[in-house]
């Protein structure tokens, strides 16, 4: 179908559809080498690696289904759950850090009429969005008049000290390759809100590796500007399916709100 006459916009989920394919792939290799006649050791042993990888392809393969329109639909309403937290007037100017393909900032902009809104995203090779699809999106909601979708890194932001009243990130800093500490980037999101603004940011603020220690994370946000600050793990304010809550999806999920 030409891209004009599209009529649906098109969100896909947080799962890259090639990390699954490469597991799925690895993980049938691994069992046709188990009906092949060579050496049963050979045969056993491929078996025994093909399990992990069957696992992985299970866990991404439910997480998609999960996370989709046409299975749980948990993308959304995870991001239904981060509008709602945002408290605003819908006055002035929001920010969404490493938008994706535009769901959550197409939420927002339909929540709040008078807002303008400012997606930026990396759009790296590795993932499955792009700022054409975001604009189109946007387009077929009917919302891209107030939207601007740039292209640029969460590690630098293009933007002044102080430009934006509200800003939301969702699930992007840990992904953010380009700064090793990840607290550095959150900082970075903070240089660019008001005094006064707000931010709600949802990530895997539990997962120690990425973020360190949670009460020194948070100690750090409060000395560095932050004058009110709430952190609450997903799964304390929404449902979830056991499984995505493995702590390679969103186990370590944690909203983090507050204001400057
Ligand atoms: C798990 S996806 C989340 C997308 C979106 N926030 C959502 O909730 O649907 C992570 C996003 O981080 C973006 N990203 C990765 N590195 C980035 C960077 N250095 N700067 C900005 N965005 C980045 C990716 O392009 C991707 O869109």
């Amino acid at each position: 179908m030409a891209d004009n006459l599209k009529t649906k916009a098109r969100y896909q989920t947080w799962i890259r559809i090639y990390k699954l394919l490469i597991f799925l792939v690895i993980s049938l290799i691994f069992l046709w080498v188990t009906l092949l006649p060579v050496h049963l050791y050979l045969r056993v042993l491929s078996g025994i690696l093909a399990l992990p990888f069957i696992y992985i392809a299970f866990i991404l393969s439910y997480s998609v289904y999960q996370f989709a329109a046409f299975g749980g639909n948990y993308q959304s309403k995870i991001h239904d759950l981060m509008v709602a937290k945002v408290n605003w007037d819908g006055k002035g100017k929001i920010l969404d850090i490493g938008t994706g393909s535009g769901s959550l900032i197409i939420k927002l902009a339909k929540t709040f009429p008078n807002s303008f809104l400012t997606g930026i995203d990396y759009w790296g090779g590795n993932w499955e969005y792009s700022k054409a699809q975001c604009h189109q999106n946007a387009v077929i909601e009917g919302v891209s008049e107030r939207i601007d979708f740039l292209k640029a890194s969460a590690a630098d932001l293009p933007f002044h000290e102080d430009e934006f009243d509200r800003i939301v990130s969702c699930l992007t800093f840990h992904e953010v390759k380009d700064r090793r500490n990840k607290t550095e980037v959150i900082k970075e999101a903070l240089r660019v809100l008001k005094p006064g603004g707000e931010f709600v940011f949802l990530d895997l603020f539990m997962d120690e590796k990425i973020f360190g220690d949670e009460k020194e994370l948070l100690n750090i946000l409060k000395k560095h500007g932050v004058s009110e600050l709430n952190s609450c793990k997903l799964d304390k304010v929404m449902k979830l399916p056991k499984l995505l809550l493995n702590k390679k999806v969103l186990g370590n999920a944690m909203i983090l709100s507050g204001r400057k």
